[in-house]
């Protein structure tokens, strides 16, 4: 059996594995991103690749990164979320590893991965949403990834939300990612932390509300807390006006919700699905979309990659 390795490069965590042609992850290795320094970015993609790679037979290398990745699927053009700009990973990672190696976009890739070997196994039409440090987007139409005459389609993040609304990490304002990402949910959750209503989520970050995280919005959601199941809810409404969107523009059997954000389950799943119910055109006289939770969770990046390397 062919094996591939698909490395997932994310805002803070760079996660790789040994892939076989099923989607199963063998042996794994993992590095924290060191996400200011382009150069040393590379160089952790390197050092997992050749750790993994040792003694092993290896077809290709896999490489899904957040950011734009040139239709060569070569070049990491920009990235809103990392120091990268103009980064020939695909030459460096294929001259250090002696390995032929491609370059995806990460969410890309975990369409990828859910659409071959997890929640949307069944429909040749999808549409992946990961939720974390940023929004991602991938599209998966008739059985191939849509990448556009460029290769940078499907950045569903950055979509316009809200004309001159908040600072996003691409230096727009008003884009999903600004209003939907986990770095927006802490962001609410910080200005929120003065309300009496705070009480829970600032005793969850010792008193200090630079020190709330995504997971402790969602743990206080998951406990029945106010405020952190109403910052959740926003976050999922705005997801699901987005989905609305989506819907009209390209249909999908199935949208499935990935990243960090999405543990957060139900909670995530319910306000997201009411709000994309009321934003459907032509409701009662057409088929909707369904909305799932991601089943391969941060594996999805890595397997989906390793097998667009097989491609
Ligand atoms: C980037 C995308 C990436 C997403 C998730 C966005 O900010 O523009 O390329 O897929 O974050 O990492
Ligand atoms: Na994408
Ligand atoms: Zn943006």
């Amino acid at each position: 059996m062919s094996l591939t390795i698909g490395v997932d490069v994310g805002g803070t965590k760079i996660a790789a594995g040994v892939v076989d042609e099923k989607g199963v992850i063998g042996a794994r290795a993992r590095r924290d991103t060191p996400s200011q320094d382009p150069d040393a970015i590379v160089e952790s993609i390197i050092a997992v690749t050749r750790e993994l790679a040792e003694g092993q037979q290896i077809d290709a290398v896999g490489v899904g990164s957040a950011g734009f990745v040139d239709s060569a699927r070569s070049t990491v053009m920009f990235a809103p979320n990392l120091a990268w700009r103009d980064v020939p990973v695909r030459q460096r990672v294929a001259d250090a590893t002696g390995l032929p190696t491609v370059v995806e976009n990460d969410a890309n890739s975990a369409a990828w991965g859910e659409f071959r070997f997890g929640a949307a196994e069944d429909v040749d039409d999808m549409i992946l949403l990961t939720i974390g440090t940023g929004v991602g987007g991938g599209v998966v139409l008739g059985g191939e990834v849509y990448r556009g005459a460029h290769g940078v389609a499907a950045e569903m993040g950055h979509i316009r939300m809200v004309p001159d609304g908040h600072l996003c990490g691409c230096g727009l304002r008003g884009c999903l990612e600004a209003y939907a990402s986990g770095t927006a949910l802490v962001r609410e959750a910080r200005t929120a932390a003065s309300l009496p209503s705070a009480e829970r989520l600032l005793s969850l970050a010792g008193g200090d509300s630079e020190r709330i995280t995504g997971p402790m919005v969602t743990a206080a959601a998951a406990d029945g807390d106010e405020l952190a199941t109403v910052l959740m809810t926003q976050l999922a409404r705005w997801l699901g006006e987005a989905m609305g969107s989506f819907t009209a523009l390209f249909d999908p059997a199935v949208f499935v919700l990935g990243g960090g954000v999405s543990a957060a389950g139900d909670l995530l799943l319910g306000p997201a699905e009411e709000t994309l119910r009321k934003q459907i055109t032509g409701r009662g006289h057409r088929p909707e979309p369904e909305i799932r939770l991601a089943t391969l969770g941060n594996d999805a990046g890595i397997s989906g990659a390793a097998d667009l390397a097989r491609k």
